[in-house]
């Protein structure tokens, strides 16, 4: 990317990312929790980025996402949203701001746009949850539906574990696909399946249909710190790593303990010396 695209640079809507998909252009983004990583995205030319709930895991360490609170989303939102002006970005409704009912789902859906300026939220579940996406889009507010290995119910779905592998859980998804388009949201995002199930939902549903683990599909959604190498506790199968930034920051945090200790680190040009003469006068 040039610094002229740079600044030319406009945020995508709806109706561009429609027309990727007409198109047969690849939508390309990434999760972001904090300010510097989305400024870098935004420079890399990223077309969206997902504040998603696994921040529970990648920046609060749970074991999950169920425990992560619409505070925290909202907060991560914000800094994400200061970074990255000109970027497409999705706020994810965590586990219990869309379960209890329709009007908290609402007001809910209202906190992430009006407080952390938000271009749509995302939320998971495909029939069950079909009524909440219809009054969130009826609100005005766009809205992507996320099927298949839907994390916050991990529990019910036996773990988080590959879903529409029988020919049986496969139509539980493809109807989960119908049900989120014909309530109004304008894409989806489809999660751990095989891809000949993503390529059946793509014939169904006329909308973008964005993958993780789900083989090609409208464009691809990855988790910003498997990509970088930098979270430890497991790999998916369907991650690719491009770096290993956590080796990285292994290598500079040993060095920088290294310098301290042996005496090279401060040096004589990272200190501020006094003005020419005020030290004699200090010590007269
Ligand atoms: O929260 C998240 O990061 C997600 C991923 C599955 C993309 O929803």
């Amino acid at each position: 990317m040039t610094g002229e695209d740079i600044v030319l640079r406009k945020k995508l809507t709806r109706f561009d990312l429609q027309k990727m998909k007409e198109e047969g252009r690849r939508a390309v983004w990434m999760t972001a929790y904090d300010f510097v990583t989305a400024q870098l995205a935004e420079e890399a030319g990223m077309d969206m980025l997902l504040v998603g709930d696994s921040l529970g895991m990648a920046v609060y360490g749970y074991s999950g996402t169920v425990p992560v609170t619409m505070d925290q989303c909202i907060y991560h939102c914000e800094a994400v949203r200061r970074a990255a002006a000109n970027t497409f970005i999705i706020g994810d409704m965590p586990f219990g701001s869309y379960q209890v009912g329709i009007e908290d789902a609402c007001r809910n859906a209202v906190r992430f746009h009006k407080e952390a300026g938000v271009d749509c939220i995302k939320l998971e579940g495909g029939v069950r949850v079909a009524p909440v996406i219809r009054a969130i889009a009826d609100g005005g507010m766009l809205v992507m539906g996320h099927i298949g290995l839907t994390p916050q119910s991990s529990g019910a779905q036996g773990g988080f574990r590959a879903q529409g592998r029988t020919a049986e859980s496969a139509r539980a998804i493809i109807e989960d696909a119908r049900a989120v388009y014909a309530a109004g949201a304008f894409s989806m995002l489809v999660e751990g399946v095989p891809p000949e199930v993503t390529a059946m939902i793509r014939r169904e549903v006329p909308i973008p249909v964005y993958g993780i683990g789900a083989g090609d599909c409208d464009g691809q959604v990855m988790i910003c710190s498997d990509i970088l190498g930098l979270f430890q506790a497991f790999t998916p199968k369907f991650v690719k790593r491009y770096g290993d930034v956590a080796d990285a920051y292994r290598k500079v945090f040993a060095a920088y303990i290294d310098d301290v200790r042996g005496g090279t680190f401060p040096g004589e040009e990272h200190v501020y010396r006094m003005v020419a003469g005020e030290a004699d006068k200090l010590a007269g």
